[in-house]
């Protein structure tokens, strides 16, 4: 072989191997380069301002479940860790840092089978359970006074959901009188030698969860009956007044909206929708949280996204019942759920969270606001340790996750008026399947500020977003994007600052006529003055 060709052989050998180890090297969540981007128009309204956005849209949820209340909020007086009343210390700032506007507890399934009674008094005395949902014994370290303690301390309002499943509506009567009740009573008394004088408010209390399932496998019919008598016995005592809510459907199950709105929407506040995303859709192989492709990317947000038509349809039933709105669709679970990591517990539904989640998260929130006039609450799954929490722990370890600091971002929207945001913008396409490449949120506070949120689902394209806002005038922009170079960056342990937000600078501002340019899979939040 001539030694002209010998070399040209070589050196296109090593190009393969250069390209073989660079796509083994990409390994997943790795994507293309990023493309030209996209084009989209928004046009926000502020000359059509709309509902207030319940601040309770942010709200949490912590079931007795893996470790979410023990070791993720609850460590104990003698721990290590450092720890106030038990509480740990580095969880509770983070927590307060979001405004957790209420906090749904003890389940989700574990609610139908706890007793409260075991739950209060010294804690050496307290009765060692089998948490038959979940799995473990619950030792009841964590009770009633130690989760109000709790919502006291991060300032958020307590949602405490009541037992259907086993309990009785005696137990549940005298539970919210132990707790709100400032007479003499018995039972306000017991609360008093427990430590607390002073009884709490409680402004919101469920029967029973997922009746329809875990909480008693009922037909509509029979729960509407039961959720009758229950809420018939949820009293208010000494000022306190409860929200009532009813045990709701899941995801497509209209006729349970349609039996409970018809025979019981009287005797309700609060109805409540549940909806988990799987990337797969199939339970028994969810997927997984940190390893996935483009594919699985596309396939969560577009099952995200069908949470927007669940809601219009569940709400247009209520509609029929109830066109005033005066009864809230309390989305009072959501976020993904993933396949739990080999080599952890399953039952514990400990997940790592990536940036997907933080889309999945803003996305979310955007469809809420948007809702507003129906939807009054919603309790992402779950706080800490468990599916797309906001915190993940081990032992004296904290990582605050993607998730945390979209939340954190959105916090100026609680409570502000709904400004409608009209987006015009082309589909994110993977196998020929599209959705929205964008999504968007705008409200104003009451000091008048206008914010902004947006959302880019594409993995691949930056938007140059050209936008109008009509009823108003934009002399500056700042903010904050969530984005990182590739779709499964998370933190952990280790790297507990790899994703997290950074100033916005990326706009142009002429005139009246602002440019936004919003990178590929990203979260920004924008102040607009
Ligand atoms: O969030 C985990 C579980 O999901 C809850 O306990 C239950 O209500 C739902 O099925």
């Amino acid at each position: 072989m001539h030694a002209q060709r010998k070399l040209f052989v070589c050196l296109s050998i090593l190009v393969l191997l250069t390209v073989f180890a660079a796509a083994l090297t990409a390994g997943p969540g790795a994507e293309a380069q990023s493309a030209e981007p996209y084009k989209a128009t928004l046009s926000i309204r502020l000359d059509q301002p709309r509902w207030t956005i319940n601040r309770n849209l942010y709200g949490q949820f912590a079931e007795h479940l893996g470790r979410l209340v023990y070791d993720g909020l609850w460590v104990g007086e003698d721990s290590p860790i450092p720890n106030t009343h038990g509480l740990r210390n580095d969880v509770v700032g983070a927590l307060k840092e979001l405004h957790v506007p209420v906090l749904r507890w003890p389940g989700g399934c574990f609610a139908d089978e706890y007793h409260w009674r075991d739950g209060i008094g010294p804690r050496d005395k307290r009765p060692r359970r089998p948490n038959s949902s979940w799995g473990g014994v619950d030792a009841n370290a964590f009770g009633t006074h130690e989760f109000l303690e709790l919502c006291e301390t991060i300032g958020a309002d307590a949602y405490i959901n009541g037992n259907v499943g086993s309990g009785s509506p005696q137990e549940m009567m005298d539970w919210i009188e132990y707790m709100t009740s400032s007479t003499d009573s018995d039972l306000a008394n017991l609360r008093r030698r427990n430590g607390r004088d002073k009884p709490w408010k409680i402004p919101f209390f469920a029967v029973g969860n997922e009746t329809w399932g875990c909480g008693g496998n009922m037909r509509p019919e029979y729960y509407a009956d039961i959720y009758r008598q229950y809420a018939t016995f949820i009293k208010n005592h000494s000022g306190n007044r409860i929200q009532k809510l009813a045990s709701g459907s899941h995801d497509e199950n209209y006729n349970w909206t349609e039996v409970l709105m018809s025979q019981a929407a009287r005797y309700m506040d609060g109805l409540s929708l549940h909806y988990y995303t799987l990337p797969t859709g199939d339970w028994s192989k969810k997927g997984s949280a940190t390893q996935f492709a483009e594919k699985e990317w596309h396939s969560t947000l577009a099952r995200t996204l069908r949470i927007d038509e669940f809601i219009q349809k569940h709400s247009a039933i209520m509609d029929k019942y109830d066109p005033q709105k005066r009864v809230g669709l309390m989305v009072d679970e959501w976020g993904t759920w993933y396949d739990s990591e080999p080599g952890r517990d399953m039952g514990a539904l400990f997940q790592q969270n990536t940036l997907r989640d933080a889309i999945v998260a803003g996305v979310n929130l955007n469809i809420f606001q948007k809702h507003g006039d129906r939807v009054r609450m919603a309790n992402i799954a779950q706080m800490v340790n468990v599916l797309q929490a906001m915190i993940l722990t081990d032992k004296e370890k904290m990582a605050l996750t993607p998730t945390y600091y979209v939340f954190k971002m959105y916090r100026v929207h609680q409570g502000a008026t709904m400004i409608p945001a009209d987006l015009s913008v082309p589909e994110y396409k993977f196998n020929d399947v599209g959705i929205p490449a964008l999504s968007a949120s705008a409200s104003r506070d009451a000091e008048g500020r206008l914010h902004l949120s947006l959302v880019n689902l594409d993995p691949n394209r930056a938007a140059e977003i050209s936008t109008t806002l009509w009823g108003g005038a934009i002399k500056d922009v700042s903010g904050e994007v969530l984005t990182a170079p590739e779709m499964n960056a998370m933190n952990t342990f280790d790297r507990p600052n790899n994703v997290k937000p950074a100033a916005f600078n990326a706009y142009k501002l002429q005139g009246s006529q602002l440019t936004l340019n919003i990178p590929a899979k990203s979260v920004v939040v924008l102040e607009l003055k």
